[in-house]
């Protein structure tokens, strides 16, 4: 491992490289400068509606058993991690790293792992007893090389369509009939369109269309989805998800621009009729106290309704922090039973115990228990840091928003990232077996 540290930095300093480059990005890296010894500072993205009031249920819980220990929360916008990711592996390659930061299981710690800038966290997984209540694949993604790194906070559904279920009744359509079906999903968006003249599709910025693009290909598909995420060629597949992408980008929004949850306030609103995203969405009706099955919906992304994609919120113990105990202690928090049922119920996904009080959840995440139960694939996030190292992540953000905005064609950006995909398999340690 030691012989990878100096790859992995150099791997680091690129992903803050290539991120201030792509997202024109500039910021300012807070240092803490509290005297006080007795605090647990935390980085992490989570400031919409729903997330803030999801990070603020977990607070609430560490405080609660730690009264004396004051939580310095720095809280950096960005969905998916967009801005914070940079400038927290500064941090954390300066030597700064706050006592734990937002990370998702999987591949995005990988870096730091191979610098050797992350402890390892089996004791808190044995003496809280973790195994027993985290599902297999879920302990799987919060392991390198057989030991435990990270603390899972949750599970969240990456394949989900947001419907306004008002507004697709008053055009006769009943959502539950799309199901599987592109072609329905198509129809009802032109119903739509002619009955509002509104444009029937919400989407986002350059990482939401990677997110799209990603649901759109798992979708054809658990052998492509896991030939791709191990670089072998599914070029023919890659132009079909395009394509696919391609039709959606006619019902859209012009402004491919605006932050995720900007995009799901459309549906929340009635502008549009869907929204394919991650359920963190659930938090923003929560927030806007719209409610599930009256005012709003969800099916799975067409092609995958017997598949869970998987993105998982981990926090981790840095190396050489300041705080070591409130770190330790921060974790078993986010890793608890009454941490989880406090978040989890707001954000939108199911808690990654199987041990929590499903009474403390809406009715949305009846759907989500019983299909993580139910399906038969699950499909690790690329764009959301499990199934890939970061750099593909990022640089497949920034192809397909290419394709979003008619920079590049589908054949293009077809091998743009099969290009990827191979060139960056070379730098894997897991071979997905999905199947
Ligand atoms: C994801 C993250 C979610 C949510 C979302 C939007 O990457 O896993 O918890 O925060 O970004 O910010």
């Amino acid at each position: 491992m030691k012989q990878k540290t100096q790859t992995a930095v150099l791997v680091l300093i690129a992903v803050i490289a290539t991120a201030a480059i792509v997202g024109g990005i500039s910021y300012v890296i807070i240092s803490p400068s509290e005297e006080d010894t007795d605090i647990l500072e935390i980085y992490h993205w989570w400031t919409s509606g729903g997330e803030a009031a999801a990070i603020g249920a977990l607070v609430d819980v560490f405080e609660g058993l730690y009264p004396g220990t004051t939580v310095k929360q720095r809280a950096i916008s960005g969905g998916s991690g967009i801005t914070m990711i940079p400038i927290i592996t500064a941090l954390v390659l300066a030597g700064e790293a706050p006592d734990a930061f937002q990370m998702h299981a999987g591949y995005e710690g990988i870096a730091y792992y191979e610098a050797d800038l992350l402890e390892d966290i089996n004791d808190i997984w044995t003496d809280n007893n973790l195994e027993a209540v985290i599902p297999d694949v879920v302990q799987s993604m919060c392991q390198f090389d057989g030991d435990y790194y990270m603390a899972p906070v949750n599970i969240h559904r990456s394949n989900v369509v947001w419907y306004n279920l008002i507004e697709l009744t008053d055009i006769g359509v009943d959502p539950k009939t799309i199901g599987d079906n592109w072609t329905a999903f198509f129809d009802a968006c032109d119903a739509f369109e002619l009955a509002t003249g509104n444009d029937a599709i919400a989407l986002g910025e350059a990482w939401t269309q990677a997110h799209l693009f990603e649901q759109i290909l798992a979708g054809q598909g658990i052998d492509v989805y896991e030939d791709w995420i191990n670089g072998v060629n599914v070029n023919a597949e890659i132009i079909t998800a395009l394509n696919t992408l391609n039709t959606i980008l006619g019902y859209c929004n012009p402004d491919l621009d605006i932050p995720w949850n900007v995009a799901t306030d459309l549906i929340i609103q009635g502008d549009s009729i869907f929204n394919i995203m991650g359920d963190w969405a659930n938090g923003e009706f929560l927030v806007a106290t719209a409610e599930y099955d009256v005012d709003y919906g969800t099916i799975a992304v067409p092609g995958t309704d017997d598949m869970y994609g998987l993105v998982v919120d981990a926090f981790q113990h840095p190396a050489n922090v300041a705080h070591p105990r409130n770190s330790d202690r921060w974790l078993e928090v986010v890793a608890s039973k009454e941490g989880q049922d406090a978040f989890n119920p707001l954000k939108g996904s199911i808690s990654a115990r199987t041990d929590s009080n499903l009474t403390l959840y809406k009715p949305y995440h009846d759907w989500t228990f019983a299909d993580f139960e139910s399906v038969t694939y699950m499909f690790p996030s690329v764009v959301h840091g499990s199934g890939a190292p970061q750099s593909f992540s990022s640089e497949l953000s920034s192809i397909i928003n290419g394709f979003c905005l008619g920079s590049t064609s589908a054949t293009a950006t077809a091998t743009l990232i099969t290009n990827l995909a191979a060139n960056n398999a070379a730098d894997y340690t897991t071979v997905w077996a999905l199947d």
